[in-house]
């Protein structure tokens, strides 16, 4: 890392970029082999980390839900929207993926740019939206696992069907519980395993979400699709910052830049073809959801399983739910691996304990980080109501799109030398796009959830003040850094590249 030469300054230190300032820039050093992750996630694996992470909960369970109350037929216009909106900011994210080859996402990202204490607040905000996401989609799973158990006839205890308060005698959703712990299992037990298991997963899920297009384009009824806007153009934009759920994800795949191979070529791309995919196979299945089923006969949390058994299809219906259970458990394996990269981070560079960031030596994963994290999300989806709980996660997800879109954007015109494996298209309007989209969908959610994040990033800020600050001084000391740093910065095993080289510009 070159130390920086820090400009003239009126801000006291504190407030300033030096060493002593929170507004210090820093990059991740170079990590000794035995401290580090390694690099074995190639192109399709990451792809398909990246559509895990998008399909979900948000087309199995909220497109219904949002077409029913909100939108009608034009929830689709409620995808395309909130599609804009992601793909304004997945290009942000895919340039900083082509320019930073380390983990840590948004969060590395705004370090580097913004300073240590925004990076920090961007670090802090995802990893309890992370946290949360895992427990939410692990609860939208229970129901449609129970559903499935049911059918083969086993029947769990009353007691253990749900988070009190969300059904006669329920205490416990032990479905939820169990698959977050399952989950941190799997992630264990090493990257290249389990991105096995997520890309055969998430193969199937793709395959039965394709099952359901071209089946459900032969059921299609065009009456059903009128009145297309029932509820107004004002109806689908405000279904736009419920579904918005839908379509982020990609960016928890950005936090596996060092187990990925030639991550600055290979991540952007990775994140664009899993939101192009994803998307085009959004605006199918809502076409035939609301082309087989009347939307005031949409059941909303089932959804599409309950439009085909409707139409007479009630063995696909099955075959669905069980794509929904799949199609959530990649959701939950992506998110868990991201808010653990992102925990590994954070502790490397000394805002977290480093004990949890510590790399298992045989399989080159950050266990304690990932089992904290799956123990903490067991907890919430055990027994919290699924509301509280993804009432958490939106709004982070659009503060850290709002952050990193910014971050993008002064980047570009203050180092625009920089190595970048991927170029934002149509500087500067598409990160502030980006801003002013997230922004205005941030603007739909209800203000306790803003008083829920307020008071976390308090929280936040206290820790830092607490611990993070000085300790940050001792792992990384010398102060801010100078960015060119990250040009030879290595994105393969391979040797970093020889210093006494002239940089590629
Ligand atoms: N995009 C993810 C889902 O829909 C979070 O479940």
């Amino acid at each position: 890392m070159s130390p920086h030469h820090t400009p003239k300054s009126h801000l006291p230190p504190l407030l300033g970029r030096g060493p002593q300032g929170v507004f210090r820039r820093t990059l991740p050093s170079e990590q000794p082999a035995d401290k580090r992750m390694v690099r074995t996630l190639g192109l399709t694996q990451l792809t398909m980390i990246g559509i895990g992470a998008i399909i979900g909960a948000g087309i199995f369970s909220l497109a219904s839900a949002v077409a029913r109350n909100v939108a009608g037929p034009a929830v689709l216009i409620s995808f395309l929207v909130a599609g804009a909106a992601s793909l304004c900011a997945a290009f942000a994210y895919a340039e900083f993926a082509g320019m930073v080859p380390k983990a840590g996402s948004s969060y590395t990202y705004c370090a580097a740019v913004l300073g240590e204490i925004v990076g920090w607040i961007v670090g802090w905000d995802l990893l309890l939206e992370y946290t949360a996401i895992v427990a939410v989609v692990a609860i939208g799973m229970s129901g449609y696992l129970g559903f499935l158990l049911d059918a083969v006839g086993i029947h769990l205890p009353t007691w253990a069907l749900g988070a009190p308060g969300t059904g006669d005698g329920h205490r416990v959703d032990v479905l939820a519980a169990a698959i977050c712990l399952a989950v941190a299992w799997l992630l264990t037990r090493g990257t290249r395993t389990s991105a096995r298991v997520e890309t055969v997963l998430t193969i199937i899920k793709i395959g039965i979400v394709l099952l359901v297009i071209v089946v459900g384009f032969t059921k299609i009824n065009t009456d059903n699709l009128t009145p297309f806007a029932p509820f107004g153009i004002s109806g689908a934009f405000t279904g736009a910052a419920t579904v918005f759920f839908a379509v982020f994800g990609y960016d928890a795949l950005s936090t596996a830049a060092e187990e990925s191979v030639e991550s600055r070529k290979k991540l952007p791309k990775a994140m664009m073809l899993s939101l192009a995919i994803s998307m085009v196979l959004y605006v199918l299945v809502c076409i035939v959801l609301t082309g087989v089923q009347r939307y005031t006969d949409l059941n909303p949390s089932s959804g599409i399983s309950s439009a085909f058994a409707k139409v007479g299809l009630n063995g696909l219906a099955n075959v669905i739910a069980v794509g929904a259970v799949i199609g959530i458990v990649t959701v939950t394996f992506s998110f868990m691996m991201g808010a653990s990269r992102l925990w590994y981070a954070l502790s490397r560079d000394g805002l977290m304990p480093a004990w949890f960031g510590a790399i298992h030596p045989k399989r080159k994963v950050p266990h304690r980080a990932t089992w904290v994290i799956g123990v903490v999300s067991a907890v919430l989806a055990g027994v919290l109501p699924i509301n509280a709980v993804a009432e958490l996660t939106n709004i982070g997800v659009l503060l850290a799109f709002v952050v990193v879109s910014a971050a993008v954007l002064i980047l570009r015109y203050t180092k625009p030398h920089l190595k970048r494996g991927f170029r934002c298209p149509g500087m500067p309007v598409v990160p502030i796009l980006g801003m002013v989209f997230s922004v205005w969908l941030m603007s739909f959610l209800e203000w306790e959830t803003w008083v829920r994040l307020g008071g976390w990033l308090v929280v936040g800020l206290v820790i830092y003040a607490a611990y993070g600050y000085r300790r940050t001084r001792r792992v990384m000391p010398g102060g801010s850094v100078d960015l060119d740093a990250l040009d030879d910065m290595s994105d393969s095993d391979e040797p970093a590249p020889d210093p006494e080289r002239e940089p590629a510009r």
